[in-house]
């Protein structure tokens, strides 16, 4: 268990309750992110928080049975910050009145609140300039405020907009002070945390540490083996553990011929070179290629790519012999259990591949060192733990690697082609110094033939689909507006320098509709 003060959010079920979780921690704050059917009482005190925050939800608290935190959460003496709904919720807890939303009443999107109330620390930086822009999304809405509070902030459609209890330190806010639309959001976020007394003592120096330690404590003088995939999460989660165990790790890199290109021979240099970590460099493209021969069905490449990672990955740990441990590089965004109001499991849009059943059926325990993070806080580790800053930076790249970047059946030949008109594309966007806005980049070799002229002569080769997009966590993208002369430029270079692409399309579908990779 962590040593850190630690923030607990009661999660109803909002969709940006991972935000908050994210200004808490670039704030330096522990926090942890839990449904409110698991907060009971004893949970509270077990968790021994030093503040709490309600979510946002989409329920109404005018429903019976309706989310609710423990009531004991009042009387634990820390400041609580309830938003949105956890505003509402808190107000009804406390004997105050919500009213049911009408058209006249619901607020969706920007609003400017004006101060109300001169001189609480939880406005210190606020309103200096005036009036403040928020974002809102409610229907219901506070009619009366609870004994013992007072409004600090008022909006048109939200009287209560801020409202406070000094004395208890019990905060609530009506808009959403976590989204990007609420531009000095996180200053209440600070002011929050420093009235409740937080250190700000959750840094990455901290975190190694305590990893390091807990590292140790698990794995005693036991074998850990590790899945490489290239990126930068298990490649953080191995230089972590090895600065913790040594020899004790041995990684498992597997080159299944889907890479891009020059990509196996870094990560080589990478571990062996760099950081002497002993690592078992597994070619097995030939079976790959040869299972995938003759297949298009993208969810048949997925499962086959998925199926024999397994099994070729259980062949070689089995050579490390003895291993008791398999480390993965989990993130918290995987591990967070939000509330679900449908319920029922989401629809399979792709099989993404990991290496999910392999600890049951190797009888392999987890290393998850990671588990804690956010994806960018891994990256602030890697440069904690000295990973080159261009390796960090680079852009995600998914297990089944090119196969879902060569739509229809996958060849050598396709895939050499594809490989070096991915190098040069990637080439040009560091040249022109767009690689970090972007959060990914690729080529798609599309299954069509085209007819071209070069020179003097006719041309019948294939057309290729470049995708850029900017995203904050893959879930959702926009294309990245290039310009038409890097556009020109791009696939000027990209037809004279690969042999047998003849023809370059930008693709311009956001996600949705679209997903980033093509299958
Ligand atoms: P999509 O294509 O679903 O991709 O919009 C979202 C993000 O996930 C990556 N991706 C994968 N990553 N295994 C992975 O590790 C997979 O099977 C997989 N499929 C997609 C994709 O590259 C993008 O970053």
């Amino acid at each position: 268990m962590t040593q850190h003060d630690r923030l607990l959010i009661i999660d109803f079920g909002s969709q940006v309750t991972q935000l908050i979780a994210r200004r808490l921690r670039e704030l330096n704050v522990y926090c942890e992110i839990h449904p409110y059917q698991k907060v009971t009482d004893s949970f509270l005190a077990d968790f021994a928080p030093r503040a709490v925050i309600f979510s946002g939800g989409p329920d109404s608290v005018m429903r019976a049975g309706s989310p609710r935190p423990p009531q004991s959460v009042y009387g634990l003496g820390v400041p609580i910050l309830g938003i949105c709904y956890g505003q509402q919720v808190m107000m009804q807890d406390l004997g105050g009145r919500v009213e049911a939303g009408e058209h006249a009443t619901a607020e969706f999107g920007r609003a400017y609140v004006e101060q109300a109330d001169q001189g609480d620390e939880f406005l210190s930086g606020w309103f200096q300039g005036g009036r403040e822009q928020v974002w809102m999304s409610h229907g219901d809405h506070v009619a009366e405020i609870a004994p013992g509070f007072q409004v600090l902030g008022t909006s048109p459609g939200a009287p209560f907009a801020i409202t406070a209890d000094p004395a208890r330190r019990f905060y609530a806010v009506q808009f959403h002070p976590e989204v990007h639309h609420t531009p000095n959001g996180r200053t209440l976020y600070e002011n929050f945390i420093r009235l409740a007394g937080f250190r700000g003592d959750w840094t990455m120096g901290a975190y190694r540490e305590e990893a390091i330690a807990k590292i140790r404590a698990q794995a005693g003088d036991g074998k850990v083996i590790c899945g490489l995939s290239g990126g930068v999460d298990s490649s953080v989660a191995a230089v972590l553990i090895h600065e913790a165990i040594g020899d004790q790790l041995t990684c498992v890199f597997v080159d299944h011929g889907l890479l891009r290109q020059n990509e196996a021979a870094e990560v080589v240099a990478m571990f062996r070179d760099n950081y002497n970590i002993p690592l078992i460099h597994a070619d097995e493209s030939d079976l790959f290629l040869s299972a995938l021969d003759g297949v298009s069905d993208p969810e048949v490449k997925r499962k086959t790519i998925g199926k024999l990672f397994i099994d070729v990955f259980q062949k070689h740990a089995a050579e490390v012999g003895g291993a008791e441990f398999l480390a993965q590089g989990t993130l918290y965004p995987d591990v967070i259990e939000s509330v679900s109001f449908s319920g029922g499991p989401s629809v399979t849009i792709k099989s993404h591949h990991n290496v999910g059943g392999l600890p049951e059926k190797m009888g392999l325990k987890l290393v998850e060192p990671l588990r804690e993070l956010f994806k960018d806080e891994v990256r602030a580790l890697g440069h904690e733990l000295g990973l080159p800053a261009s390796f960090i930076g680079r852009h995600p790249f998914p297990g089944p690697g090119l196969a879902i970047r060569c739509p229809g059946e996958i060849t050598r030949e396709k895939l050499a082609i594809l490989r070096k008109a991915d190098a040069v594309y990637i080439d040009q966007i560091r040249r022109h110094g767009l690689y970090d806005e972007i959060w990914q980049a690729f080529v798609a070799l599309l299954p069509v033939r085209t007819v071209g002229v070069m020179g003097d002569g006719r041309t019948y080769d294939y057309a290729c689909a470049l995708r850029a997009v900017t995203s904050v966590d893959g879930m959702t993208a926009d294309y990245y507006p290039f310009t038409h002369d890097f556009l020109s430029e791009t696939a000027t270079r990209i037809i004279n320098e690969v042999k047998g692409i003849n023809r370059v399309t930008y693709d311009i579908t956001s996600k949705p509709p679209g997903t980033i990779e093509w299958e």
